[in-house]
């Protein structure tokens, strides 16, 4: 039986998802509040984690350990590393790493930990399925690399070195650690971005101009995948 979950980093990620339901199970646990709902037959938990690894990390493995969802999803904005992707595009995981993991003093690559891998993939059902949305509604959508990192990524000179160190179409702050969670415990996911900015020298103002109206269409784009989802 499928349990969904689907996360955002912050509220404004899971409130245009949260609007959809009218009858809301609000549980509070670790500090954070977990939202039940009900979608044709689907139950789904919904949660946004707060910015960052480590409150990513924690919400996904309660949404799969204490709330017993099987499959997840992630929706949120990111920064765009590939120009093709402007404002308001959205790209979906194929694979992701995190680009401020380093331990190169011991000769390992950057992204890398002994018992870890650089990239771990996302579930190849739920891209087509994502892809087969993209078709359906004729809407643009990237299928690329996320680089997850513990800042925000305003300078050019560091977007530029996670795009070549890892051939990063994005970069965001809680990708990779969802993919490390549900990786470990075999959960299949998705992970959904809306481009809010492009890591640059004008990052903060363009995150704070459009992470709304990103932040809805990737929503709007996950509802669409709740639609089709078996
Ligand atoms: N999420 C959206 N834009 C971002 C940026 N520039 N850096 C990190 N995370 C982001």
């Amino acid at each position: 039986m499928l349990k969904l979950a689907i996360m955002g980093a912050m509220e404004e990620e899971i409130e245009p998802l949260l609007a959809n339901f009218s009858d809301i199970k609000v549980t509070e646990f670790a500090n954070n509040k977990y939202y039940e709902v009900k979608f044709n037959d689907i139950e789904i938990v919904i949660a946004y984690s707060k910015i960052g690894k480590v409150f990513a990390s924690l919400t996904a493995a309660t949404l799969i350990e204490k709330f017993g969802c099987n499959k997840l999803l992630f929706s949120g904005v990111a920064g765009a590393i590939n120009p093709s992707l402007k404002i308001g595009d959205l790209i979906v995981a194929t694979k992701l790493c995190q680009h401020d993991l380093d331990i190169t003093a011991f000769g390992h690559p950057f992204g890398y930990v002994p018992g870890g891998n650089v990239f771990i993939e996302a579930d190849n059902t739920l891209i087509q399925l994502a892809k087969d949305v993209a078709l359906e509604q004729n809407i643009d959508l990237l299928d690329g690399i996320i680089a997850t990192g513990d800042q925000f990524v305003a300078n050019e000179e560091r977007k530029n070195w996670i795009g070549s160190t890892f051939n990063a179409d994005a970069l965001e702050m809680e990708g990779a650690s969802v993919a490390v969670v549900c990786n470990a415990l075999n959960v299949p996911f998705l992970i959904l971005r809306s481009i809010s900015d492009s890591a640059d020298m004008d990052a903060g103002f363009s995150f704070d101009e459009f992470l709304k109206s990103s932040a809805n269409r990737s929503a709007s784009f996950i509802i669409e995948i709740l639609k089709r989802i078996k």
